[in-house]
């Protein structure tokens, strides 16, 4: 799988999975935008890639704001005149039941996982358009298949979802492929504090979290055209979880399975 004379956006790039996606795209030969509001991670994640001479380049974007998506996009057709792959990966948490969660911070969680990538598609589409070609990938999770102990987290990952089926109906006779990724439980700093991260390992089937690398890899194949036919999809990649970690727990604990 090559990704030569790609180019790409990665929002939330600096860190994390974003970090992982926007270092395994440019090790298969993308020209990365690394996109984000930490300016000191992205900067020097841009120029490590670089120094190991892939193609990298840090801009700062807050994905909740228009403006900030308009002068992402002019960099990058200013820096290669063309955006081929955008991953919507940036998202925060709230960790707060319905009954603690104010206004305000369940707007900012839909503002930024939701609208965000709302945001990004409207930005970056018309310029995929202009060569017929182009793959939009959406981190959601598999919180957006279930109900979380963080409703505003887990809406705005069901509301990516629906996000990417009406993007990729929309985009499809334009050549653009929209797909949603739905990783289960990686540690990084998003939820590294959680006292949830024993308990989720434990009823995950593969009895693990995955590794940054791993839903990377996933982001890769939807980026190119290893998945050229693959166009409003949603991926689960979370060891099980989604396929029946409660019965399994319940089979377990019954003894028909060890
Ligand atoms: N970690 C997990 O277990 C897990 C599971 C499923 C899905 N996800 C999703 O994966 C994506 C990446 O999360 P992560 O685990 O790498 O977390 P992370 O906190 O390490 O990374 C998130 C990145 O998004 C950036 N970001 C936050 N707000 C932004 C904004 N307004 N504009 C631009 N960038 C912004 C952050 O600066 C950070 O670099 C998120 O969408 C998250 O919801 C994570």
């Amino acid at each position: 799988m090559t990704l030569e004379r790609k180019v790409a956006i990665v929002t939330g790039g600096a860190r994390g999975q974003g970090e992982a996606e926007a270092t395994l795209l440019a090790r298969k030969g993308a020209c990365v935008l690394i996109a984000d509001v930490l300016t000191d991670e992205g900067r020097l994640l841009a120029e490590k890639l670089r120094n190991a001479g892939m193609h990298a380049r840090f801009v700062e974007l807050d994905v909740s704001d228009p403006d900030s998506w308009r002068a992402a996009v002019a960099v990058a057709q200013e820096w290669k005149g063309r955006i081929d792959i955008l991953v919507n990966n940036a998202g925060i948490i709230n960790r707060s039941i319905v009954a603690n969660t104010s206004l305000a911070a369940w707007e900012r969680v839909l503002k930024v996982n939701l609208t965000g990538a709302f945001l990004g598609i409207q930005a970056v589409a018309p310029y995929m358009a202009e060569h017929g070609d182009g793959s939009i990938i959406n981190i959601s999770s598999n919180s957006g298949f279930s109900g979380h102990y963080d409703p505003a987290y887990t809406a705005s990952k069901w509301g990516l979802r629906g996000l990417t089926r009406s993007a990729a109906m929309e985009y499809a006779s334009k050549g653009i492929r929209v797909n949603s990724v739905c990783p289960g439980l990686v540690v990084t700093e998003l939820n590294a504090k959680s006292p949830h991260l024993q308990p989720m390992i434990d009823m995950t089937p593969m009895k693990r979290s995955a590794a940054p690398e791993e839903i990377a890899e996933l982001v890769c194949f939807l980026a190119s055209s290893a998945s050229s036919f693959i166009t409003g999809e949603d991926f689960v990649i979370d060891g099980g979880f989604t396929a029946g970690a409660a019965y399994r727990r319940v089979a377990t604990e019954t003894g028909i399975l060890s």
